[in-house]
Parts: structure tokens; C-alpha cells; sequence
């Protein structure tokens, strides 16, 4: 499963990157509002630190548009992504921008009819979002594994990027599930890593370590 960060920490990012861990970023225009910066720069900035796909999503409303915002957005970088929302405007403009060979990511994905739709549209990436079904008590990560059946049965190329992830314990099951992608908020991101378990363990050969007065280097 590809691991994507989901906002525009540029420090951040930069720093997992090195790390060899991260492989895109998604933005929304929420995103962009908190990071208090231009779009067109925190998408610039964004791609030339992240090779993989970096999803910067259009403002308009009705598919002309999107197509020109999408074709702008597109130019930025070669691994811009332009995101769409899962509207029949969203869904034409996703047809004419994937036969243009540019990658889309229809966004705000609820139900897996939509799913359905983004794919035979030609998106390279769907967005089905977890966190916010399981706020109105539906169970989130079900919409992954109904698109994963679905998508299955007709080989369709269209990567499943699990989106609004709250949780360590979603990742688990995306990957458990076999999502393309899940795209996580830094602050889960960084907990991925953590286990008392680890950090006690490390406590205990590190002072047994020292207990024995060599040294490798
Ligand atoms: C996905 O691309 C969205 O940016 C994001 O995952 C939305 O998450 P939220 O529901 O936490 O806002």
C-alpha cells in the first residue's frame, strides 16, 4: 500500500521523504485555507519534494471549468494529480482531462456506485472517505472493501486512495483490505511508528549496551 500525507507541511514532508516512506501528498481546499499560503506555490513546492503524486483539487463547480482549472493545475508539475469532486460535472470533466493522459482523483467518494462512476470515467485515483461515514455511525472502512470487490470483478485500473483516515488502527485496515493507497493527517502519520513495547525494549539493550563498555565504531 502506497502512503500518501495528507496536507501541506512542507518540513514534514520533506522530512519523511527522506525517509523513503512517503509516496504523494493530497491536498483539498481546506488544506490550502490552513496552510495560509498560495495554492499555485504550496502545489509547486509540494511536487518538486515529493516525486510520486501530489492531488491539488479545482474550485469550480461546472465541468468547462474544472477542465480549465484542471489543465492549469496540471501544468504545475508532471506529478500533479488535479482533483475532482464525484459530481455528473466532476465525472465529465474527469473523462476529457484522463483521455488528455492527465492523472485525476475524484474526491468526496460516500457510496461505491460513485466508485462505480469515477473508474468507468477514467480516474487513475478514487477517494473514498472513511473518517467522515464513520461520524454519522456507518462503518467507513466497509466502502473500501465493497469498492476492492467491486473494481476486482471488472479489473478496473483505478487505484482506491483511502482519504479522511483518523486513525492508526484505519490504516491497518485499509492495508488489511488492500487499498492502493491511504492517505493520512501528519498527526496519525507520526504515530504509526510508536509501540511501548519498542520503546521499553530499546530502554532495556541500550542501558545493557552501555552495561558491557564496548563499542562498534
Ligand atoms: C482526502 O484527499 C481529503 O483531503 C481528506 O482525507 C479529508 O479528510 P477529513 O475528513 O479529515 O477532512
Amino acid at each position: 500500500m502506497q502512503l500518501f500525507l495528507d496536507g501541506s507541511d512542507i518540513d514534514k514532508i520533506r522530512k519523511y521523504s527522506d525517509f523513503g516512506v512517503i509516496d504523494g501528498v493530497t491536498t483539498n481546499p481546506s488544506i490550502i485555507l490552513k496552510s495560509g499560503k498560495n495554492m499555485i506555490e504550496v502545489i509547486s513546492e509540494l511536487a518538486s519534494v515529493v516525486s510520486g503524486s501530489v492531488s491539488a483539487e479545482v474550485s469550480a463547480l461546472d465541468s468547462e471549468k474544472m477542465v480549465r482549472e484542471g489543465m492549469k493545475l496540471s501544468e504545475i508539475a508532471k506529478n500533479v494529480t488535479v482533483k475532482l469532486p464525484i459530481t455528473w460535472d466532476g465525472l465529465r470533466a474527469c473523462n476529457t482531462l484522463s483521455k488528455k493522459g492527465i492523472s485525476v482523483n475524484m474526491t468526496l467518494c460516500f457510496s461505491s456506485s460513485q466508485a462505480l462512476l469515477a473508474a468507468k470515467a477514467g480516474a487513475e485515483y478514487v477517494s473514498p472517505f472513511i473518517g467522515r461515514l464513520d461520524d454519522l455511525n456507518l462503518e467507513g472502512i466497509d466502502l473500501i472493501s465493497d469498492i476492492k470487490l467491486i473494481y476486482s470483478h471488472y479489473k478496473f485500473s483505478t487505484k482506491i486512495l483511502a482519504a479522511s483516515i483518523r486513525t492508526t488502527n484505519h490504516v491497518k485496515q485499509c492495508a488489511r483490505l488492500g487499498a492502493d493507497v491511504a492517505t493520512i493527517p501528519l498527526d496519525v502519520f507520526e504515530k504509526l511508528i510508536k509501540h511501548p513495547l519498542t520503546e521499553s525494549g530499546l530502554n532495556q539493550f541500550t542501558a545493557d549496551w552501555e552495561k558491557t563498555g564496548q563499542s562498534i565504531i
